[in-house]
């Protein structure tokens, strides 16, 4: 049928979208496979430095082609390990997006470091290189740079800036296990890389994290840190810190990396699954005027998840997303608050945190709500959607013809009378 002659289901038509979700959307995906990996630990009975772990590292060292993967017990300890290993200073600044999962930035609170929110840019949704630019000073240090969502950032311009006013740069690849940016993975692109396996993630182990790096002393920070097993084993100085570590216990369970394993295992087949049904949709969304994030020709992303945007969408967003759960798509808005606007950063705590007070030189910084307006109106136009890891044409179909029909038919939801949601 005409999608402008077919009647929304939010005025009381038939739904667009009727096959069922739960394959589709179904993740992580896990197999007997995984059950035996787990299986073998349990029976093994060391849950707490069984070789596994190592194993996974060594596996993240090839597959990534990097001189050194130190395994975490999650992201946000990677990230606290990476900050710490670039030896930030209290009041050091690092340059950070506010469109990202919180653990990209907070940690380096506990290390006394100020994070400066940019601005990101809407081509690939990474922190804007002209916004950065504008707000480095004589104390800014590092960058994290974030793929948001699977789509690699500007790196040109950003390894450029890093050059020019010698920044490190922090690689949160959180989002983009698999990524190929210029003929080079995501996950070895900064001088300390990092990848949350969290559940979710395109290769998860439950709770888990991996830290990539070339360099030796970074390497060896980290494992100081807390990593009191590996402590032991060095042959530089540091090993005199073996029976304390600096406070931290960062080590990763056995029983995720047996299954942080297999899933590298099978990353690169289903990347391509969730790309090859993602990309079918995005085609029949571009035509209606959706953005979508494809790849440009010198990038393969990966979608960690699905958005896309609507910056002419002649419905409101929140509208929008009614009309199109009323067809049966599972449409929603972006997860993630902006972060320079939440209250640990607006109502001024983040200071406390980092003990800002006297040492940054007077230097603690105000962050307010309107402080990135071109970031916080795109993420007003962002609408997530099902990543597919795991779906047949039929239903992308479905998906596409709901979108066909809400918008060929925004008029009469205009004007209809839809009271919001109670
Ligand atoms: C971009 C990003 N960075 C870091 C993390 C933190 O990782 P974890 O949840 O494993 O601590 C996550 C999410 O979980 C993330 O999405």
């Amino acid at each position: 049928m005409q999608p402008a002659k077919a009647k929304p289901a939010i005025l009381g038509g038939p739904k667009a979208v009727t096959l069922d979700h739960s394959q589709a959307t179904r993740w992580p995906i896990l197999t007997e496979e995984d059950e035996s990996a787990v299986l073998q630990v349990m029976r093994d009975g060391d849950l707490s430095c069984h070789r596994v772990t190592r194993e996974l590292e060594d596996d993240y060292r090839s597959y990534f082609g990097v001189r050194h993967a130190l395994a975490h017990c999650n992201g946000t300890a990677a990230l606290l390990a990476a900050f710490f290993a670039l030896d930030l200073q209290p009041g050091d600044e690092v340059l950070v997006p506010s469109a990202t999962f919180w653990a990209s930035v907070l940690p380096m609170l506990w290390l006394g470091a100020v994070p400066v929110f940019c601005e990101s840019e809407m081509d690939r949704l990474g922190v804007d290189p002209e916004d950065a630019e504008r707000k480095i000073t004589s104390r800014t240090r590092a960058i994290v740079v974030v793929h948001l969502w699977g789509m690699p950032s500007k790196m040109t311009e950003l390894f450029a800036l890093a050059n020019k006013y010698n920044l490190k740069i922090v690689e949160d690849a959180s989002h983009a296990q698999g990524a190929w940016w210029r003929g080079r993975q995501c996950g070895t692109l900064g001088d300390v890389s990092v990848f949350s396996l969290q559940s979710s993630k395109l290769a998860p182990a439950g709770e888990g994290g991996v830290l990539l790096t070339n360099d030796d002393e970074i390497v060896e920070r980290a494992i100081c840190l807390g990593d009191i097993e590996r402590i032991r084993e060095l042959d530089s100085p540091s090993r005199r810190f073996a029976a304390t570590s600096f406070g931290v216990k960062t080590r990763m369970a056995p029983l995720s990396a047996a299954v942080g394993r297999v899933q590298l295992r099978h990353l690169e087949e289903r990347n391509s699954r969730r790309t090859d049904n993602i990309e079918y949709l995005s085609e029949r969304l571009e035509r209606l005027g959706v953005q979508t994030f494809r790849s440009p020709a010198h990038i393969r992303r990966v979608y960690f998840e699905y958005f896309v945007r609507l910056p002419e969408s002649p419905i409101p967003r929140d509208l929008l997303v009614r009309a199109l759960q009323a067809e049966g798509c599972e449409a929603s808005l972006p997860r993630y608050p902006l972060l320079h606007q939440q209250p640990i950063f607006t109502e001024g705590l983040f200071a406390r945190i980092a003990r800002l007070d006297g040492i940054a030189g007077g230097n603690v910084p105000r962050y307010a709500e309107d402080d990135l307006p071109k970031t916080t109106q795109a993420n007003m136009e962002m609408l997530r959607l099902p990543s597919f890891p795991n779906t047949h044409r039929a239903l992308l179909d479905e998906y596409a013809f709901a979108f066909e029909k809400v918008l060929a038919n925004a008029d009469a939801i205009l004007s209809a009378d839809l009271s919001p949601p109670t």
